[in-house]
């Protein structure tokens, strides 16, 4: 790989059935936690990470994200009518000036490798990253995952993939890779295994939802047969990229991931900026003990 990251690529044409019945309306991808919704922590990363060129996929129900960062004309006007300079603010900066959205569709929930697939025409032959916005990752003031994982991509010239230590009775809940470290933080993937029982799981070092890539993984793509569940998957193409490539890196990102695509995870994650927030923590914490 040898331009550095511009593009990154949002799949967020899910059914989201774990949020019914609220996702028959509101994208998982829009549910808040606080005042953002999840996709903005994901475009925020994204944008940290020097991307220029946000790329979502999605489905024909979920226009509430593409209204979400156009231009909201009327709002906007009472705002400003109104003086209410921090919310006008607020409104039109869900997406930085200098950075481009485009939508493109999944026709069909294929899976993940097929959503990522739906993005290739706009991708094209260079490095590109894919954020999950279901898994929030918060690292404070420090570097965002997806630019600590840029950063180790373009030193390494090599595909990087995001993972955590989890605990070893769930590995049959991840992909889970095999790896030898070459740092603290990072390490030389040597096979990766879908959901394996705890007694077969290699490691507890679980993929969660960021990659960075090459384009190469496109035409991987379009030669994987569906597997499990009769979805695309991409650790699939992935495990073909290690194969003919013999380099893909782990990385141990830093901060925090909340699983935001299950209940306890968005609640955690709420509490956890809420926490963050000097206004709302005394109240979050008195609510509690009081619980
Ligand atoms: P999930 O496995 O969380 O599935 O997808 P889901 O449909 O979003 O949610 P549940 O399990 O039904 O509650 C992981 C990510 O891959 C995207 C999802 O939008 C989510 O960001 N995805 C999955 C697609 O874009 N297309 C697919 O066909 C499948």
């Amino acid at each position: 790989m040898s331009k550095p990251l511009r593009k990154v690529v949002f799949p967020v044409a899910g059914l989201g059935t774990r949020f019914l019945p609220a996702t028959k309306v509101v994208a998982k991808e829009m549910l808040p936690v606080l005042d953002k919704p999840l996709i903005q922590y994901a475009v925020d990363e994204a944008v940290d990470a020097g991307a220029d060129t946000l790329i979502f996929v999605t489905n024909r129900y979920k226009h509430a994200i593409a209204d979400y960062f156009d231009k909201a004309y009327e709002l906007e006007s009472k705002l400003q009518e109104k003086g209410k300079a921090e919310l006008l603010a607020l409104v039109q900066g869900t997406l930085p000036r200098n950075v481009r959205a485009i939508f493109v569709t999944q026709p069909e929930a294929l899976g993940l490798g097929h959503a990522v697939l739906c993005a290739k025409p706009v991708v094209g032959d260079e490095p590109f990253g894919v954020v999950l916005p279901d898994d929030l990752i918060w690292n404070g003031p420090g570097k965002g995952a997806l630019r600590q994982m840029a950063e180790l991509a373009d030193a390494q010239q090599a595909g990087v993939i995001a993972v955590e230590e989890v605990p070893h009775d769930e590995t049959d809940k991840y992909g889970i890779v095999d790896a030898t470290p070459i740092d603290e933080r990072s390490a030389l993937i040597r096979s990766m295994v879908e959901k394996p029982k705890p007694a077969d799981a290699p490691s507890n070092l679980a993929v969660v939802g960021r990659y960075v890539l090459p384009g190469r993984i496109f035409q991987l793509l379009e030669q994987t047969t569906p597997g499990a569940g009769g979805e695309i998957q991409l650790t699939d193409a992935i495990d073909a990229l290690l194969r003919e490539q013999g380099k893909v890196l782990a990385h141990r990102f830093e901060g925090i991931r909340f699983d935001c695509g299950n209940k306890a995870g968005l609640v955690r994650a709420t509490m956890h900026m809420a926490m963050q927030d000097p206004k709302l923590a005394p109240t979050v914490r008195a609510f509690l003990e009081q619980l």
